[in-house]
């Protein structure tokens, strides 16, 4: 990979971030690279990837995943479609990337449920899938108001018309739109306005 190729596919996080914020934070552990624009809280196909990059890391070592981004980026949907990782070997032949016990094959797909199911504060990652049933007009305004497949939303109002917040921005959609789109609850209810 080259250094603005993304890592985390979900949050659009580069290796450069990644390294930019190892420098910049030390984390003692890899989980807190979470903390680096969100980093492995989506799908969690990068996860052993962040544990990789650490560990060259803390090795010293320059930090880079032998893998091109299109195959990355390919290998990422097949995990998604089925739940399950391809190996990707790295130079020495260790399959570097299988998964620890906490993030292995076995483990459920990520939860979707209808964004109308999520209380006030909650946060979850959107996926689009759905919305093929709605009028392409109505499916680009969505788009160009922010609401794209993987990003992050932070409810501000339930009911009739939900409010999300993406990114700095808030979007009023109606219960009937709200419904068809499904997002995946990121654990934690910040409780902001
Ligand atoms: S690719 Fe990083 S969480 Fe999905």
């Amino acid at each position: 990979m080259e250094d603005d190729d993304l890592v985390c596919l979900c949050f659009r996080v580069s290796q450069r971030k990644l390294v930019n914020y190892m420098a910049r934070e030390r984390p003692r552990v890899a989980s807190q690279l979470s903390e680096c624009l969100g980093a492995g809280t989506g799908c969690q196909w990068c996860v052993p990837f962040l544990r990789r990059l650490h560990a060259q890391w803390e090795r010293g070592e320059r930090p880079d995943l032998p893998v091109s981004p299109e195959e990355y980026a390919r290998r990422r949907t097949r995990y998604r479609a089925t739940g399950t990782r391809e190996p990707i070997a790295g130079p020495a032949g260790e399959e570097y990337d299988r998964p620890s016990p906490a993030v292995n094959d076995h483990a459920p797909k990520p939860v979707r449920i209808p964004l109308t199911q999520l209380a006030r504060g909650q946060r979850a990652v959107v996926d689009c899938s759905e919305l093929t049933g709605l009028p392409e007009g109505e499916r680009c305004l969505l788009h160009a108001m922010g609401l794209h497949d993987q990003c992050q939303v932070r409810v501000c109002s339930a009911g009739s018309t939900c409010i999300v917040q993406i990114e700095s921005t808030r979007l009023g959609i109606s219960s009937e739109v709200a419904r068809r789109i499904l997002v995946t609850p990121i654990e934690g209810t910040d409780g902001a306005p």
